[in-house]
């Protein structure tokens, strides 16, 4: 749960607004008169069950409890929150937070010390002969990182406990874990370990490898505060100043591979530690490379790995585009290269097969552009010999080649993929579905939107109950040529109390790169995953669709809710209006108008 998921559910909307309004508490909805602008009748309506409020008088606006303390005490998101918090007894303490963290490096530091000086000893004569066999000396596994953990159950917990590390600490780091006993044992045990940093040089957890073939060959830290695989770049600490002086960040995939890369002098390269490429991960090298080369492993399961990265390489990679045409470079985007070796080899080995360097630099050189290397790989990819095959081939290929920016580049392409398939490319062109949007019927009336915008959507975030909220924002972020149509939407519309002040931002900022910086705590954190969310390739065209589509429903779903505010005023105990016979007359006038606005939509979608 987020700080504001946990503000909004703690705190009590009726109990924080009568301490600016004098709200009827009597009925389920309760009333006062407006407290935004001044009124006799009582307009302002709290709705408990949803935690939100709304003036059916002259200011017409509404929100959440969040939106409501921003307006009334003229505060900033993140002061209205803090506020908040305070008052619900929720803690909100950022820097205790960093606190924590620096406790999990402490016990970290302390634990590698440990593995460290143990390799060093005579119990790990045998360890540093199997390094020296891979070609990592004494110097080398200190500069390295190398350790190895202790045998015992609970050697580490013991040392860390006489070090003052408490069994807290250790346990959020992963170090150690309560045994069936409820005493704490090791986590790692009889391993060789490889120290993992982040870009800082900070010790956020280790990669233990088993020496006697046991499984899992690799354990690492579990996931924690500190530690995230999918967040980090493995070796990014010694590889960064590499990569922005060659501007090319090789990627490859074990620890092992980078370790000898670096002893190499390959100084540009980090390992994605056996997982597919986030976005994330390429967040972390924007700006520093304006090249990519995978070099993954030649066997099947690393052709696998190249493609499960490229989805999320390719959309990190349009919206770095955006990044640097918005920091006024020329439009020098960023390439994706695939570097093919030796089959059956793994970097480590081809590096280490050739003493000169020159095998690795041929691969290097010799590294494809994405789309050839796609092409080129097709027919061990997809059964070409099935319409079915040939189908997914078309379906999977065409976006990407869509998004090359050079028209004959592009056409060339296609002419290949057409040449594959063995089509004409007119046949190409007509028979390979396009991505995401279709539209819909005339005349349907009262139908949800297309499916197809649900996909582009959830594609963002398959979580988020407010997808078309994200994909605008993701829109704006990335592709600012486009904010103009994405700003058809109002600030109230955003249900999200974050996606809201995202938004304002946008709105309000000249620069979004402002807008990034101005952002605190949960509104960087969602303006950077927006940042790095993939939008689906799809051309500018089939984009604005999408883009007026999610506009369309934001205002759909905003006037909807309205109209069940209202239908919800309606006394439920048979009368058909209120008492009040001037409050009766103005609501009924009210659920006349919103239905207008609703018939006035719908005949404006279809
Ligand atoms: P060596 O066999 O020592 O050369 O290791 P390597 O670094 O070449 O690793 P390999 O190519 O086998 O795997 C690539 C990466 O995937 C490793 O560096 C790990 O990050 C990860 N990995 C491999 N095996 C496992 C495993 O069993 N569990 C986990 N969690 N990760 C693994
Ligand atoms: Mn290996």
């Amino acid at each position: 749960m987020t700080l504001v998921d946990d503000v909004k559910a703690r705190s009590d909307i009726v109990q924080v607004i009568s301490q600016y309004a004098d709200l009827d508490t009597r009925s389920r909805t309760p009333k006062a008169p407006c407290p935004f602008h001044s009124e006799r009748t009582a307009s302002f309506v709290v709705f408990p069950d949803t935690g939100t409020w709304r003036c059916f008088g002259a200011c017409s606006t509404g929100g959440d409890v969040i939106s409501f303390v921003m307006r009334k005490e003229n505060l900033q998101f993140g002061e209205a929150l803090r506020q908040l918090a305070e008052q619900a007894g929720i803690e909100y303490r950022r820097s205790e937070r960093s606190g924590d963290a620096d406790l999990l490096y402490r016990a970290n530091e302390v634990a590698a010390a440990y593995f460290s000086a143990l390799l060093n000893s005579p119990e790990g004569a045998e360890m540093r002969a199997y390094l020296e066999g891979r070609g990592i000396d004494a110097d080398a596994a200190k500069r390295r990182g190398f350790g190895m953990s202790p045998s015992g159950i609970e050697t580490l917990a013991g040392h860390l406990k006489a070090r003052g590390i408490g069994a807290g600490p250790a346990k959020a780091a992963g170090l150690v874990r309560q045994g069936q006993d409820g005493g704490w044992n090791d986590m790692f045990r009889g391993r060789l370990t490889i120290e993992i940093r982040d870009r800082r040089g900070n010790l956020s957890g280790f990669g233990a490898r088993s020496m006697d073939g046991s499984d899992p060959k690799y354990l690492n830290s579990p996931r924690s505060s500190i530690f995230d695989k999918s967040g980090l770049l493995y070796g990014l600490n010694w590889a960064a100043d590499g990569i922005s002086a060659s501007g090319i960040v090789v990627v490859v995939e074990g620890y092992m591979d980078a370790i000898t890369a670096h002893e190499a002098g390959f100084d540009n390269t980090v390992a994605s530690m056996g997982t597919a490429i986030t976005a994330e991960q390429v967040g972390l090298v924007r700006g520093l490379a304006n090249e990519v080369i995978l070099a993954l492993d030649s066997d099947v399961a690393g052709q696998m790995a190249t493609r499960n990265s490229l989805e999320t390489v390719w959309g990190a990679i349009q919206s770095q585009r955006r990044t640097s045409a918005g920091a006024g470079a020329t439009s020098s985007s960023l390439a994706i290269r695939v570097a093919t070796f030796e089959s059956g080899k793994d970097p480590d080995e081809v590096i280490r097969g050739d003493p000169t360097g020159e095998a690795w630099r041929k691969s290097l050189a010799g590294a494809k552009p994405l789309l050839d290397y796609l092409l080129e790989t097709a027919a061990g990819t997809y059964d070409l010999t099935t319409p079915d095959g040939k189908a997914r081939a078309a379906g999977e290929l065409r976006p990407l080649i869509n998004t090359v920016p050079n028209q004959y580049e592009q056409e060339g392409y296609m002419t290949r993929l057409a040449g594959l398939l063995g089509v004409s490319l007119e046949q190409l062109r007509v028979s390979a579905p396009r991505t995401g949007y279709r539209r819909r019927p005339p005349g349907a009336l009262d139908r949800e939107p297309p499916d197809s915008i649900d996909a582009v959507a959830s594609a963002l975030n398959p979580d988020s109950i407010n997808a078309p909220e994200d994909y605008l924002l993701a829109v704006v972020l990335q592709k600012p040529e486009l904010r103009e149509y994405a700003m058809g939407a109002a600030e109230e519309q955003f249900r999200d109390p974050v996606n809201r002040v995202v938004f304002t931002m946008l709105k309000d900022s000249a620069t979004l790169e402002g807008a990034a910086i101005s952002g605190e705590g949960d509104v960087a954190e969602k303006i950077e995953r927006l940042r790095g969310k993939m939008l689906p390739p799809t051309d500018q065209k089939e984009m604005v669709d999408a883009i007026s589509d999610c506009v369309q429903r934001l205002h759909q779903r905003h006037i909807r809710t309205i109209k069940a505010e209202e239908n919800r005023l309606m006394p439920t105990d048979g009368k058909a209006l209120p008492d009040d016979p001037q409050q009766a007359a103005a609501l009924a006038q009210r659920l006349v108008q919103t239905n207008d606005r609703l018939q006035h939509f719908f005949a404006r979608r279809s």
